[in-house]
């Protein structure tokens, strides 16, 4: 039987493609691992107590909507944190954000946008999954550049009015990943106000916005409530991986408005997989506790002062805003990756990956081409010992 052909011009992932790039040379030094966006800071020390008190949880089906206790919890997380106050009605919970901000667009997204065939938007370089959700359904994925010239967010209102009416569903990351920037007052403010103009839906990725240099990045939530936004325009995806360090626990939820979130949580009863009884008590005891993420992110700070002191005399270097990835530029990504490991060791990410490029040469015109993405998710000693090989070798 024939393939499905909507995925056939994916590339491969890109640790697979990391791994063809680099396994076949032998690293120049002690391997230190600076290419996987994987937290290593502890987890909090009330996960183990809280699932053995809660294992019986194990034996039931859990509720597909999640426990009343956890959306609470969410819902006063969102209510501290960003200043807005939402129902349980408006809260999803997920296991973990990327496979709602897949489903999302199964739920959300139309056949048809005005006659046509509905555009998804996509930031370019971008988390993989929002490619993958606009091709399942049907949907045409259109990539927007978000480089320096942009502030390395995507500038949608740059677009076409004719192809902003084709778009159903728009795709920002804030902070981003992999460039740190954080979307402020005023790019919410033309997002929301393009949205409402051409009758689209914002998809808010906000997982990085704990970790934070100065001051916490206002996320979309109070930002559309401030501007009196449609709340059925807006959706914020959130998850205790990158906050509370506990990526394997696959926990995370969507908020937005009621109609949107009814119709995400009927596609789930039919065809989701909701988070174990015992696993979503330990979200619940994560979304109500700051302390360990105030720990987590002085970690972060001492980290970022670290790769300015290292890297600050660097030519480009921009320290991020947010989140724990450096976005260097260093002229050609893969050549400099594959330099980096046969001469130090020191494994980084090529920047193509995680970017897209156009027509037939698909690299030529990738705006993560000449860029190298660093995750600083090691303890500060290893992370100065890794950028002191990058520094010298660049
Ligand atoms: C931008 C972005 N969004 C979403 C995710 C997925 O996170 P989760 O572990 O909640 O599925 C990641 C994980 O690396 C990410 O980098």
């Amino acid at each position: 039987m024939a393939e499905p052909r909507r995925f056939s011009d994916l590339p491969d992932y890109a640790f697979p493609r990391l791994r063809r790039l680099l396994d076949a040379h032998p690293p120049g030094g002690e391997p230190l691992a600076m290419s996987i966006g994987e937290p290593t800071h502890p987890m909090p020390s009330f996960v183990g107590p809280i699932l053995a008190a809660h294992l019986d949880g194990f034996r039931v089906y859990p509720p597909n909507e999640g426990t009343p206790e956890l959306r609470e919890a969410i819902a006063g997380w969102i209510a501290r944190r960003h200043g807005v106050r939402i129902g349980p009605e408006q809260i999803l919970p997920l296991n973990g954000t990327r496979e709602g901000l897949y489903n999302v667009a199964m739920a959300l997204c139309p056949e048809e946008k005005r006659g046509q065939r509905p555009v998804v938007l996509i930031p370019n370089p971008f988390y993989q999954v929002y490619l993958v959700a606009a091709l399942s359904v049907g949907a045409e994925p259109v990539f927007v550049p978000a480089t320096e010239e942009t502030g390395f967010l995507p500038d949608y209102a740059s677009l076409p009015p004719a192809l902003l009416d084709r778009v159903a569903l728009a795709y920002v990351c804030s902070p981003s990943n992999p460039q740190g920037a954080v979307a402020k007052r005023e790019d919410w403010a033309r997002l929301l106000d393009l949205a409402e103009r051409h009758d689209f839906v914002v998809l808010s990725d906000e997982c990085y916005s704990e970790i934070w240099r100065d001051a916490p990045p206002e996320g979309v939530l109070a930002a559309a409530a401030a501007l009196g936004a449609d709340p059925e325009r807006v959706y914020l995806f959130q998850s205790l991986s990158k906050r509370s360090n506990l990526a394997g626990l696959r926990s995370g939820f969507v908020a937005g408005g009621k109609a949107g979130i009814a119709r995400m949580l009927r596609l789930r009863s039919y065809a989701g997989a909701p988070l174990p009884l015992p696993l979503q008590r330990v979200a619940e005891a994560a979304w109500a506790d700051e302390a360990h993420v105030e720990a987590s992110r002085a970690l972060y700070q001492e980290k970022y002062r670290i790769a300015d002191a290292v890297l600050g005399g660097l030519p480009g270097y921009r320290p991020p805003e947010a989140g724990f990835f450096l976005w260097l530029p260093v002229g050609d990504g893969e050549a400099t990756a594959l330099r980096l490991w046969r001469e130090t060791g020191v494994r980084v990410l090529p920047g193509a990956y995680l970017g897209r490029g156009s027509g037939d040469k698909p690299d030529h015109d990738n705006p993560g081409r000449g860029y190298v993405r660093v995750a600083l998710v090691a303890a500060p000693e290893e992370v100065r010992r890794g950028l002191e090989r990058i520094r010298d070798r660049l």
